[in-house]
């Protein structure tokens, strides 16, 4: 009796109880899973921050430091940024327990050196963005136990150099960009560079350096322009070395090449690649033209096929009167059949160079379609399916007409089944056929497309 009288101080109570678990700090803003406390002269961490938030803001602040364990009790925790703060550095175990992140913004910070226990324990990290720092100095070993780095941005800082050797197959197998652009580099070691997995060469970004311009540096940008990798093709202008190391004597080395007229361009950087992979539909009967073109650009290039039915195929061995292969490496085959479906592997070998390039195609030969019987079939399929929906439906619903004063227009009654109906049902059945019809149109029409393409 008493608790029934007095139910608003307990539900107070209780409400306070709540609050101190999971507060929202005055100020934060805080929603269902994300609290956003940025821009709000903090120098150190609210001490009741909500537990459950996965993204948690605190850019524009004045951190300098953080405890041991900041984030511990924050087991969701998958975005943090703290980006415009003013770190110098972290301490050890900053992220312990907090191995759920998977996005980490500390861009515009003061951080200097980035040792090797900084991100120790975040196996999950994707997004590691330190742009905008003063870094001089990344230590070997920082990297080698986020196994699920996808991008790294160091740009804009101090570096001078940077441990490539730290980074294998292994340890990171989704790193697909690595960002070093706009920091001090001189050198390189090109011996590692070239040894980084080819996805890391692909999105490894160095323009806006101090490069010296030298050959080996010459010879590994000559083989990425050669593979069109737009880390290269993006920032064409920002690729600048110094003749000498003269700040002075600046030359854009993708475009004036004239100075390493000297330079033996190196073997290539690694296996033959795989350039392009496509697939080509056809009928049974047609004529087929299969294209090898590479990145590959010089005149003087030989090319091979692997073709499933025939193996190894070259200009002077082919032994089938039903394909040609012509000298820009097209092979032709004259009247597709169906067992000529499979995987044409083109090779193209500029030997000058001592390149190789490869071209995937994926053949799938179909047979003509049968296209009168089989729409025949598809219409009257559809009547008889439509014809049996509508007589489970006349049959199956009780017409209790006092209740439905509406007129339900498709409604056939019983009663009222007659052949003039029953031509009506076949006539929304004809136009449902037109409709089929027009559909398996469309369908038809998309291998014959795509083959015209590759025609
Ligand atoms: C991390 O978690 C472990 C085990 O749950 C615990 O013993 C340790 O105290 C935690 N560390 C921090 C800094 O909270
Ligand atoms: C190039 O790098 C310098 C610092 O190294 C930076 O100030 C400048 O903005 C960068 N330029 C571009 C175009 O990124
Ligand atoms: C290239 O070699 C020629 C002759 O060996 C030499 O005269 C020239 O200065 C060299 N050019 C450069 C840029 O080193
Ligand atoms: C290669 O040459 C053949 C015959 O001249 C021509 O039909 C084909 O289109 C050419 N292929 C390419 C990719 O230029
Ligand atoms: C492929 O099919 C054609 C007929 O469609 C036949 O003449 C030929 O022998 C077949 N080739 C192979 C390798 O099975
Ligand atoms: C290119 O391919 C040919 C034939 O497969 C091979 O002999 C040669 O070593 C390859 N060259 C390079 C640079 O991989
Ligand atoms: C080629 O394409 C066919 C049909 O799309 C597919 O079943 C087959 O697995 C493909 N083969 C390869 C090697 O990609």
């Amino acid at each position: 009796m008493i608790c029934m009288a007095n139910p608003i101080p307990i539900l107070v109570l209780l409400c306070l109880i709540h609050s101190t678990e999971e507060t929202c700090p005055s100020m934060c803003l805080c929603t269902s899973d994300t609290v956003s406390c940025s821009s709000s002269g903090l120098t150190k961490l609210p001490k009741l921050l909500p537990t459950f938030s996965i993204t948690l803001d605190l850019n524009h602040n004045h951190f300098s430091w953080l405890r041991a364990g900041s984030f511990s009790r924050m087991s969701r925790l998958e975005t943090l940024r703290m980006a415009h703060n003013q770190l110098t550095g972290l301490m050890y175990g900053v992220f312990e327990n907090a191995s759920s992140i998977r996005y980490l913004d500390l861009s515009s910070n003061k951080l200097r050196v980035v040792e090797q226990h900084y991100f120790h324990g975040l196996w999950r990290l994707e997004e590691l963005i330190l742009f905008n720092n003063k870094i001089t100095q990344v230590e070997p070993g920082t990297l080698s136990s986020l196994s699920s780095l996808k991008k790294v941005y160091f740009s804009l800082n101090q570096l001078t150099n940077f441990p490539f050797f730290s980074i294998q197959d292994h340890s990171q197998p989704f790193l697909t960009m690595l960002d070093l652009s706009s920091n001090h580099i001189t050198r390189l070691p090109w011996e590692d560079v070239k040894a980084l997995p080819s996805l890391v060469q692909r999105g490894l970004f160095l323009h806006n350096n101090s490069f010296i311009c030298d050959c080996s540096m010459y010879s590994v940008f000559w083989h990425w322009d050669l593979r069109g990798f737009d880390t290269l093709r993006d920032f064409m202008e920002e690729h600048t070395c110094s003749i000498y190391g003269d700040p002075r004597a600046s030359i854009q080395f993708l475009r004036q090449s004239r100075f390493f007229n000297n330079c033996s361009v190196e073997k290539a950087v690694s296996q033959p690649m795989t350039v392009l992979l496509s697939k080509v539909f056809v009928s049974e009967g047609q004529r087929v033209k299969l294209d090898c073109q590479t990145f590959l650009t010089s005149t003087n290039i030989s090319f091979t096929w692997l073709s499933p039915k025939q193996g190894l195929i070259t200009q002077y061995n082919i032994n089938d009167a039903a394909m040609r292969m012509f000298a820009n490496g097209t092979l032709e085959i004259q009247a597709a059949k169906v067992n000529d479906s499979g995987l044409y592997l083109c090779t193209a070998m500029d030997i000058i160079h001592e390149l190789n390039a490869t071209r995937e195609i994926n053949v799938t030969v179909l047979f003509p379609a049968a296209e009168p019987f089989n729409t025949g079939y598809t219409t009257l399929l559809g009547c008889v399916v439509t014809v049996v929906l509508i007589l489970i439906y006349l049959y199956s619903t009780p017409c209790r007409c006092s209740c439905c004063k509406q007129p339900k227009p498709p409604v056939i009654s019983a009663a009222a089944y007659d052949p003039g109906n029953l031509t009506s049902v076949f006539s929304t059945c004809t136009g449902d056929q037109q409709k089929i019809h027009k559909n398996k149109h469309v369908a038809f029409l998309q291998p014959m497309l795509s083959e015209q393409g590759f025609d």
